[in-house]
Formats: structure tokens, sequence, C-alpha cells
């Protein structure tokens, strides 16, 4: 790693409280310079962080979004979770899939896509849901979808449904290390669809239950300094 990836990496951990909460930045850091999480990437982080490799490495296995081996410049990932593969999902992963000659966590022939099946996104409302470079392309279908990755292969300026420009993986796991891409005011907010619920619930009068004063989580006092269970929790 360069020595300037050393230098980032400290301006992150200056960032916490606790130097060691900055190691998935470091990580995504690593992503921007690699295209993946490197074993020297590792060592480094752990070398900067006093933690061991073998600690480094459990995070960075642990958490999809930290790639081991070269991702594509357009990571594309398949919700084929329940909504949304009744609901197109499977058949867009399965057209991807065949289209690029790529499964799982592979990368296509030229280096230019790389496939993932993803969990629930979070966007069911606009389900089937995929990502490029973890930006949303909501409502998609086998032809949006494989518009996309026409548009993209021939090096088409790309906009996620949501609005956000699609850049290559390294830029976007620049951003993601906490670099100010300057585009953070791109892209829109909640839509109707999104906010469904709430509208339903102030046309019926329902609201959420008042808070307790005290939190339950207060009786709670005695919890050790890595936040796990309270002191004798378990116990006889
Ligand atoms: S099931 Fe695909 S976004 Fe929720």
């Amino acid at each position: 790693m360069t020595e300037e990836f050393r230098t980032q990496c400290r301006e992150l951990m200056a960032r916490f409280p606790q130097a060691r909460s900055a190691l998935l930045p470091m990580l995504h850091l690593a992503q921007a310079e690699d295209g993946y999480v490197t074993p020297e990437a590792i060592r480094v982080c752990a070398e900067l962080l006093e933690l061991s490799t073998a600690e480094v490495a459990a995070v960075a296995s642990f958490y999809t979004m930290y790639k081991r081996h070269r991702s594509g410049t357009y990571h594309l990932g398949v919700c084929t979770n329940t909504l949304c593969a009744v609901l197109g999902g499977d058949e867009i992963w399965r057209t991807l899939s065949e289209r690029l000659d790529t499964g799982h966590d592979e990368v296509s022939a030229d280096g230019t896509f790389s496939l993932e099946r993803i969990e629930c996104q979070a966007a069911c409302t606009h389900a089937p849901v995929m990502t490029a470079n973890w930006e949303y392309l909501d409502d998609m279908d086998v032809d949006k979808a494989l518009d996309v990755v026409a548009r993209l292969g021939r090096g088409e300026a790309v906009r996620s449904t949501r609005g956000p420009v699609i850049r290559p993986f390294t830029d976007t796991e620049r951003t993601l290390a906490g670099y100010d891409d300057g585009l953070a005011g791109e892209g829109g907010t909640a839509d109707a669809k999104m906010l469904a619920g709430v509208a339903y619930a102030r046309q019926h009068g329902m609201s959420a239950p008042q808070a307790p004063e005290r939190s339950p989580f207060d009786e709670t006092s005695g919890t050790d300094d890595a936040g796990g269970a309270p002191a004798g929790d378990g116990e006889g």
C-alpha cells in the first residue's frame, strides 16, 4: 500500500474517539485503492490499528460489501430475496448471469462487470431492485436490466433511478470511505410510494406510542466497556 494510503488511514482514524472505529472506512479506502481488500491492506490496517490480521480479516470477510478479489468496474447486485424474486428478480438474475457469462461473486471476462445475488435492500416498495456500485435501480425488469448493462458497457453515463450517476467501483468506494465527493445532495428524497405507510397513518389518525420517559436500556448500567451484557447476566 502507498504512503498516501497510510496517511489517509490516519486521517480516518483521527475522526473517531477510538481509532479502531475507523476500520470499516479504512477497508472501503483499501477497495478504492485496489478494487478489493488485498492481504497487504489487511496487514497495513492491522498494523495501524494495533489489531491482529485475524481481527481485520474477520471484519473484511463478514460484511459482503468487502470483496476478497477484484470487482468489476461496475458491481451489479440483483436482489433475489422473496419479494423481488417473485416480482422478477430471479428472471433478471438468470438473464444477466447468462448475458455476462458470470455467476454469483464472479467477474465478467473483460473485467467490466461483477455480479452478486444481494439480500433485501430495504427497498421492497420498488421491487424488483438492482444496484450498480450500490446505487439503486428500482422497479427493474429484464429489458431495463439489459439496457443498463449495455449502456454501462458502452461507457455511457447511467443514472440511478434515484438520481446519482453510477460511477466506477473504486470511485464509489472512496465516497464510502467518507471522502466528500460533492455529490451528497444529488438524488431525490423519499417518494410517495415509500411514504405510503406514513400517509395512511396520518389519514387514519394513527400515531406511534409515546416513548417511555425512562428507557428500559437505562437498567443495563453496569455493562462492560465493549457494550456487552450487563455484569452477572446469565449467571446463577
Ligand atoms: S426483497 Fe428485494 S428489496 Fe426487499
